[in-house]
């Protein structure tokens, strides 16, 4: 089993929600998909009609709204005000807006707190977690015994959002994906606030040519190395 913090961060498309989930149910951990959380606060704006350039209004919005996700990773749950939205939170207009949203350092602020309360809390259960997003290894998480940033080419992450879309019975071209892709990956790289990059000490796997089978054997040597 898996003791500690499993820190996996990388942009959109390189197969780190089915990499932390499968990791995590197989070493027996639970699993915290902090995009999630973004993504909840997003959807909460969107259907409050304020502008998700509207940094003001947004913090004010991200202190009242009651957002819950589950951490088995069997069964990943995202609530607002205890409504089940998970398929919701993946619709483009949330992908279009999270960016903005989560750029906003007192958004941030409030999720990463509850990040790490979510973290202590399943540390004292089940003693392992793997938490993935974009700043678990610089920001939330600098202490995780392993860190892991995953990264893969334009090409190969449009193709793998494109197919995600299509299997969930989304509409999508993989132009727009690649576009979508690209757009949210450059507005998270470039943010002021706790930007996507890897930890000086994360492991860097390329996942364009190797399967996410092949990384998730290698992960799980590592992590029962050093969990
Ligand atoms: O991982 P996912 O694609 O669901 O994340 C959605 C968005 O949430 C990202 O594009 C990013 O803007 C934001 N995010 C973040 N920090 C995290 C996780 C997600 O800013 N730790």
């Amino acid at each position: 089993a898996l003791h500690g913090v499993v820190a996996l961060d990388g942009p959109s498309g390189t197969g780190k929600t089915t990499v932390a989930r499968t990791l995590a149910a197989r070493l027996g951990a639970g699993y915290l998909d902090t995009g999630a959380m973004y993504r909840l606060v997003t959807l909460a704006v969107l259907r409050a009609g304020v502008d998700p350039a509207d940094a003001t209004a947004v913090a004010e919005l991200a202190r009242r709204v009651e957002i819950g996700v589950g951490t088995s990773p069997e069964l990943p749950r995202a609530l607002l005000a205890g409504e089940d939205v998970g398929e919701e939170i993946r619709t483009e207009p949330v992908n279009r807006a999270v960016s903005a949203v989560s750029a906003v350092p007192e958004v941030r602020a409030l999720l990463v707190a509850s990040q790490r309360s979510i973290i202590a809390q399943v540390l004292e259960g089940t003693g392992g977690i793997v938490v993935e997003g974009r700043d678990i290894g610089t920001t939330v998480a600098p202490d995780a015994p392993l860190k892991v940033f995953l990264t893969a080419s334009e090409e190969v992450r449009a193709a793998r959002r494109s197919a995600q879309d299509t299997a969930a019975g989304r509409e999508s071209s993989p132009d727009e994906a690649r576009e979508s892709v690209v757009r949210r990956d450059r507005l998270d790289s470039t943010r002021a606030a706790s930007p996507l990059r890897a930890a000086d000490d994360a492991v860097v796997f390329d996942t364009s040519e190797l399967k996410i089978d092949q990384v998730i054997v290698a992960l799980s040597e590592l992590a029962s190395q050093r969990g």
